[in-house]
């Protein structure tokens, strides 16, 4: 059995959350340590699951992962294992990008194929051509990839149909050992990509054009390991604000980068949030009625996609209609039907939904499918009138360090159960 979380609505929150490192740079960053042999400190490492799959990834290659605190201390092996096996993929999709640095450390890669999830397929068509063209060979067998790269990886330009974080990551790790220089166009520019870009300079990688869409990275013949501190979770941030914003309460969040939640801020806002930002703290105060507002989900800088949910959450107690529109995932729409129950009234129509706002929602039993999904029906039954039990609740031990002590602080009523 599975644990739930109990929550009991009604309470406005309030109080302060000091943000932890993002899951999505810890995991880059962890897989970086691969590319040089020695020991790595890895620092503000969040305790969550999906941190601790990647440990048994690293593991699986021949590397000693220990914690203390939030910092992650790896010793890199000289030759690494160049495998992730199906277990642990399967697990977690970030898997896949110990493809780029096995490959370039050790000319072979075998690594398990990643399915689909609850967001729909999600292919790797992009991380496989840019590594093929810059030498690799791949051959699928039996549901594993085989990458191949015996006399090195060359850099050449690499042009990406879409600014895929996970491709850009991918590449940039494979090429900063490579021989040669290789560009990366219509190159992610997300926070985590930046962070990890730094990490690999800090390590001796020659990289510029960071953060913008044209990256350029010269090859060196090899990294030194270092200490690094994870850049803070815009993610963590924005669900706090927005289950503050929820509650009609009133919620600071420390130890953050305000200039990486800029959209999200500027939405908030236009639901009629009241927004205070320092250097590296963000308060925000609900109102007692959200109004409506339209969404996009873009790449960096644009409105992030794994704050849709939370924001269809607080849109669906809007005092009129918005519409948000999904792109970059074909699907993300299975916990619509789960808000629904709790009496929203969403609908999806290809890319985009539809949020009628309603007075109020109820509480009932509801599944958590994913990460931002099991965060953002928790904020949903923060609201609501009476009990709400969300079932999974290891989604959201994925990406959440402390999810239930942390409201707990802010005054919510809420248990693991
Ligand atoms: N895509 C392809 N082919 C590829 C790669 C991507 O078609 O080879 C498509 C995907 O199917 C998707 C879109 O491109 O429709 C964007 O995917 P991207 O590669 O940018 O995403 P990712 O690297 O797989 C990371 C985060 C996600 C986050 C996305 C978008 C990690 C571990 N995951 O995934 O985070 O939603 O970027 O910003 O960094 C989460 O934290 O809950 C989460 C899902």
């Amino acid at each position: 059995m599975s644990d739930s979380f109990l929550v009991r609505g009604g309470a406005a929150l309030s109080g302060s959350i000091a943000i932890g490192g993002a899951k999505n740079a810890a995991l880059k960053l962890m897989v970086a340590s691969l590319l040089s042999p020695g020991r790595h400190e890895i620092e503000n490492v969040p305790n969550i699951l999906d941190v601790e799959i990647m440990g048994r990834v690293l593991e699986h290659v021949g590397a000693a992962v220990t914690r203390t605190g939030t910092t992650l201390t790896i010793d890199v092996p000289e030759i690494p294992v160049p495998e992730a096996p199906l277990d642990l993929v399967r697990q977690m999709r970030a898997s896949i990008l110990v493809l780029g640095a096995l490959l370039t450390r050790t000319g072979e890669a075998r690594v398990a194929l990643p399915g689909g999830d609850d967001f729909g397929s999600r292919p790797i068509n992009f991380h496989v051509a840019g590594l093929e063209a810059m030498g690799a060979t791949f051959d699928l067998k039996h549901g594993v990839l085989h990458g191949s790269a015996p006399d090195g990886l060359v850099g050449t330009e690499v042009f990406l149909e879409f600014p895929s974080v996970g491709a850009t990551e991918n590449i940039l790790l494979a090429a900063v050992l490579a021989e040669g220089v290789t560009t990366i166009g219509n190159a992610a520019r997300e926070p985590e990509l930046v962070d990890l870009a730094e990490y690999l300079i800090a390590m001796g990688a020659k990289i510029d054009g960071v953060g913008t869409s044209t990256i350029e990275i010269h090859g060196v013949d090899a990294l030194t390991p270092t200490t690094h501190r994870t850049v803070s979770d815009r993610l963590e941030a924005g669900t706090y604000l927005v289950a503050g914003a929820m509650t009609a309460g009133t919620v600071t969040v420390t130890d953050c980068r305000p200039e990486h939640l800029r959209m999200e801020l500027r939405k908030l806002e236009s639901t009629g949030c009241t927004i205070a930002v320092t250097e590296s703290t963000i308060t925000v105060t609900g109102p007692e009625r959200p109004l409506p507002v339209d969404i996009a989900t873009l790449p960096y800088p644009g409105f992030h996609t794994d704050m849709h949910p939370q924001l269809v959450t607080l849109l669906s107690i809007a005092g009129g209609t918005s519409l948000v529109t999904e792109n970059i995932y074909a699907g993300r729409f299975r916990y619509l039907g789960e808000l629904n129950r709790m009496g929203a009234e969403i609908h999806a129509d290809g890319q985009h939904v539809v949020i009628r706002g309603v007075d109020g929602l109820s509480g009932c039993e509801v599944d958590a499918c994913d990460i931002r999904a099991g965060a953002a029906l928790t904020i949903a039954a923060m609201r609501a009138e009476g009990e709400t039990l969300i079932r999974d609740a290891e989604h959201v031990d994925r990406g959440y360090d402390g999810w239930v002590p942390k409201l707990q602080s802010l005054g919510a009523d809420i248990q693991r159960v």
